[in-house]
């Protein structure tokens, strides 16, 4: 079985619990896009894990594979090897050698372009994703394989100074021992993780030829994609399907499933539209404790919002749905979800490229009423979708409708128990 998992609104899905919980069916999970941008959360009988670059799959699976659609910051990935070493000694971990690496220098033109925003300030992360990823299209960057040799990231280094010579002159890296020092860093921590380092597109494909289960994560989420998202209020990258082939070098045509993630409301980090969003209200943020894994910024929340729900299961081409916190969504005594878009008194099925238009632009909602706190767990655990609330169930089914996809999995905790499959899925 090759499955891929994606995250169907802004990011924060909960797309690390579904892959941790559905990881055991499978050999190899490949993450093939982003950064420590990302951040996911598992949580095991209590024991919290926040993985950045790491798959989430990996305390399940045998091993697990950095593709070349990442971008890699040195010091977080050994942090989370010693994290994953620890709590998971067998694991087999595989880093492409053509992984663009991401440097201090990244993270502060991250920050300095942000600066230079203004009006159009994205709200990123700070974690140099953008600056690292303009650097691979401008064919300057750093990749993993060039950390063994001190010349090469010498001569790279140099050359993005020089690019970005007008953003970085008044900062630190306008000291040539500076930057020297941050070369010699890079080249020391390389000499700690190039062990892992692999002809990653070789390795998978061999995987598949092997007849090993291999599951595909993605990061972020398909309104933050560099195409099809809010754009410029997106991340650097494609965080949709079909990118799994150009990150990993696995062809999509072998892909057997594609799982979309989503939260049975929505949130966002972040500047730009939010077409759904609860405005002076902080209830829901509260209840489900939104707040930033990777960088502790409250979430902006809204209600689920079918329209961009419907547009994203058709660029991932999804087949079946995972929804996650459930839970948190029951406690309020009235829900709504946001059911159609209306422009210019026009429905429309896809997303306004011209951002004036989300001004515009009129939901209409249907309303649902809360199935209350969840007090029967250990039913659930035991007797799945039939021990749901009534209520609850109207929920589920209702997108079922809308979507014309199963929701095969549901999450109602954050811990990996907390969670039910509807049907018989592998
Ligand atoms: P990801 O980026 O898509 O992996 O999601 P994050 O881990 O950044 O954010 C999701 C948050 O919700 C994490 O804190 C999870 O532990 C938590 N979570 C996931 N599923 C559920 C659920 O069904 N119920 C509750 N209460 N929390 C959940
Ligand atoms: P996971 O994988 C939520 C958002 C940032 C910002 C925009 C661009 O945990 O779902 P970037 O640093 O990528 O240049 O920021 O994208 N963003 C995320 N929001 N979850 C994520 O990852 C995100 N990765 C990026 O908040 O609005
Ligand atoms: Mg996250």
């Amino acid at each position: 079985m090759i499955s891929v998992i994606m995250g169907l609104q802004f990011g924060d899905e909960g797309k690390g619990k579904i892959t941790d919980f559905i990881s055991k069916n499978y050999d190899d999970v490949v993450r093939f896009n982003g950064g420590s941008n990302a951040g996911h959360t598992v949580v095991i009988n209590g024991n919290k894990f926040k993985f950045h670059l790491i798959p989430s799959g990996a305390l399940q699976s045998d091993t697990v594979i950095l593709g070349n659609g990442m971008v890699i910051e040195p010091e977080e990935l050994i942090s989370e090897i010693k994290l994953l070493t620890n709590a998971n000694k067998k694991i087999i971990i595989k880093i492409s050698s053509g992984a663009h690496i991401v440097t201090k220098m990244h993270k502060l033109l991250d920050k300095k372009e942000e600066s230079i925003r203004s009006k159009l300030n994205i709200g990123t992360t700070s974690q140099g994703i953008g600056p690292t990823y303009e650097d691979k299209y401008a064919r300057t960057g750093i990749r993993m394989i060039d950390l063994s040799n001190k010349n090469i990231l010498k001569n790279k280094i140099e050359t993005i100074y020089n690019m970005k010579m007008e953003l970085l002159k008044d900062s630190v890296y306008s000291d040539e021992q500076e930057r020297n020092r941050m070369i010699d860093e890079l080249y020391n921590m390389g000499q700690s993780i190039l062990k892992y380092m692999d002809y990653t597109e070789i390795t998978v494909n061999e995987a598949y030829n092997n007849g090993r289960n291999i599951l595909f994560e993605g990061a972020q989420g398909g309104m933050l994609d560099i195409d099809f998202g809010i754009y410029p209020f997106v991340t650097s990258s494609n965080t949709i399907s079909g990118a799994l082939s150009t990150g990993s070098g696995f062809s999509y045509r072998k892909v057997d499933k594609v799982i979309g993630v989503f939260k049975a409301y929505t949130s966002k980090v972040g500047a730009g539209p939010f077409p759904s969003e609860i405005i002076n209200d902080s209830t829901l943020r509260d209840l489900g404790s939104e707040y930033g894994t990777t960088t502790g910024r409250p979430r902006r929340v809204g209600w689920l919002d079918l329209p961009l729900l419907k547009y994203t299961a058709m660029i991932n081409d999804v087949d079946s749905l995972a929804i996650t916190k459930v839970d948190i969504l029951g406690k309020l005594d009235t829900i709504r979800v946001a059911t159609k878009y209306i422009l210019d008194g026009k429905e429309i099925n896809y997303f306004p490229k011209r951002l004036e238009d989300f001004d515009k632009l009129k939901l209409e909602y249907k309303e649902f009423k809360g199935w209350g706190n969840i007090e029967n767990d250990a039913d659930i655990i035991n007797n799945g979708y039939s021990a749901l609330p009534e209520k609850m169930k109207w929920y589920i089914e209702f997108i079922e409708n809308e979507t014309h996809k199963n929701i095969d999995i549901i999450s109602l905790g954050e811990d990996r128990k907390m969670t039910i499959v509807k049907q018989i899925f592998n």
